[in-house]
């Protein structure tokens, strides 16, 4: 039999999916065996989707509301054929124009945005590589603080060639990106003669659920701006921000200082603000105009139907709806964090500090068997396989201190959390006791568990197909499920 990596494409072959991580494999252990209330209340509970479900009430609300958006209604169908027929890849104008004005309002209405500079892409995911394409040529480098979204080794670098150049930080200055590990980083790339294009970084950042202060972003801009290379802003999460200090968006800073507009790109999405991922909103809002003409054609890769273009160009061209949503939307993510951070902290467990997100960053690094990335992973599957939640490991997201864990909470109802922190405390008072009445000999018992639960799994995993799903996969109806 030929393999087929003779037969494929080396892009089709190689592991630049990313997906060969613990990310993923989370997800597979949720898929096999799913919580439900009361189908299967001792299924795992998926706590690494970072997804906003809380707010859906409000949109469906608006579309039976509003029935002659959706093209495919009896009150809609009269414009079926015009918006059917629609391919333009400049979008909808309307599209355009209500895209923009969300994005201003999301800002505070403190910044206006063109219509005329937004370009579409499929999504974040699409759009993040559509910034690549027009930025950088195989092998050139951007640099990306740690600990990042894991799907950018993905996103950024499989198709497009271009390299990933983390930039370190640390838990004792709250992962904060500082100008020193900027500079450290792009004089080692650059000693090794890779060709820097570029800085990206998420705001607020995933998986941290902070957001960049004032002067951080402005020593993001003069870093950049010095050197010549582009500043990629991903904004995805501008309008989760549900405590304190407002989010700051880079094109705001840009009006405050001078730089090299150019260099400057927003990538936004309305996946996580809006909570509509399937719908594969995302955009390209750049300042450079070559950049603008160029993704536009690239667009044609990755256009939003036109259909949901429409959709959403009314919805969102309701000031009023908008106004509500976004507070609304803000304030429940608020009681959900808060609820669940308390929950955490009765077993003394610590999250960073964060006032944005669909999840917490949470420190379990006091439960590790050793303060190792092996020991990282042996506590993940502890909690994966005893615990049952689903939650990332530190590591993939290139964290660089061991015992940190994501934990997603927006995309279930109050009563799962419930259950997901009564499973925590259960597991923590369970680790102490054992830990307390150990004999001497036995004392690393509790450890000695999550190690061997550690080996277990592994075997299990041996045997299995080594595929792994993406966000992006019809989960529950792959053939590597239906054949278990
Ligand atoms: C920082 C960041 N960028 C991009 C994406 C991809 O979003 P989309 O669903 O719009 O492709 C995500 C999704 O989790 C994300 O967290």
């Amino acid at each position: 039999m030929v393999s087929g990596g003779q037969l494929l494409s080396k892009i089709a072959t190689n592991e630049g999916h990313g997906e060969n991580s613990p990310y993923f494999d989370g997800w597979k252990a949720y898929d096999r065996n799913p919580f439900h209330p009361t189908d299967n209340p001792d299924g795992v509970i998926q706590m690494g989707l970072a997804e906003n479900q809380l707010s859906f009430d409000l949109i469906r609300d608006w579309i039976k509301q509003n029935p002659e958006a959706s093209i495919c209604t009896v009150d809609g169908v009269h414009k079926f054929k015009d918006t059917a027929n629609f391919q333009d890849y400049h979008g909808l104008p309307e599209f355009r124009k209500a895209i923009a004005k969300f994005m201003g309002m999301v800002r505070g209405g403190r910044v206006t945005f063109d219509p005329d500079r937004v370009v579409m892409g499929g999504g974040a995911t699409g759009a993040n590589e559509l910034i690549m394409f027009c930025l950088a040529d195989h092998g050139d480098a951007f640099l990306v603080p740690t600990p990042y979204y894991p799907a950018f080794d993905r996103d950024l670098t499989w198709r497009t060639g271009v390299q990933i150049i983390p930039v370190d930080s640390c838990s004792s200055n709250k992962f904060q990106v500082t100008k020193n590990a900027l500079e450290a980083a792009y004089d080692r790339a650059q000693g090794a003669g890779i060709n820097v294009k570029g800085l990206i970084i998420a705001n607020p950042s995933n998986p941290l659920g902070t957001v960049l202060e004032r002067e951080t972003l402005k020593d993001l801009v003069s870093f950049i701006n010095e050197r010549n290379i582009h500043l990629v802003v991903d904004e995805i999460y501008a309008a989760t921000i549900f405590s304190s200090s407002s989010f700051i968006s880079v094109a705001e800073i840009i009006e405050e200082m001078d730089c090299n507009r150019n260099l400057i790109h927003i990538v936004y999405s309305l996946s996580k603000d809006m909570g509509l991922p399937g719908f594969r909103v995302g955009i390209v809002y750049s300042y450079n105009d070559e950049v603008v003409r160029c993704g536009r054609k690239m667009s044609s890769f990755g256009l939003v139907s036109s259909q949901t273009q429409y959709l959403l160009a009314r919805m969102l061209s309701d000031e009023e709806f908008v106004k509500n949503f976004l507070a609304e939307s803000s304030r429940r993510l608020n009681k959900r964090h808060s609820m669940f951070t308390k929950g955490l902290e009765q077993v003394r467990i610590n999250c960073l500090k964060g006032n944005a997100g669909l999840y917490v960053w949470m420190d379990l690094h006091h439960l590790l068997k050793e303060p190792t990335f092996d020991g990282e992973m042996t506590l993940w599957r502890v909690i994966i396989d005893q615990v049952r939640l689903n939650v990332s490991p530190g590591c993939s997201f290139h964290c660089k201190e061991p015992g940190w864990f994501r934990v997603c909470f927006a995309n279930m109802d109050d009563q799962t959390v419930e259950a997901a922190l009564k499973r925590i405390r259960a597991f923590v008072c369970k680790g102490k006791e054992d830990h307390q009445e150990m004999p001497t000999k036995n004392k690393q018992r509790w450890q000695r568990n999550l190690r061997l639960s550690f080996s277990a799994r592994r075997f299990e995993e041996g045997v299995k197909s080594p595929h792994v799903m993406s966000p992006h996969s019809p989960i529950p109806h792959s053939p590597l499920v239906r054949a278990k």
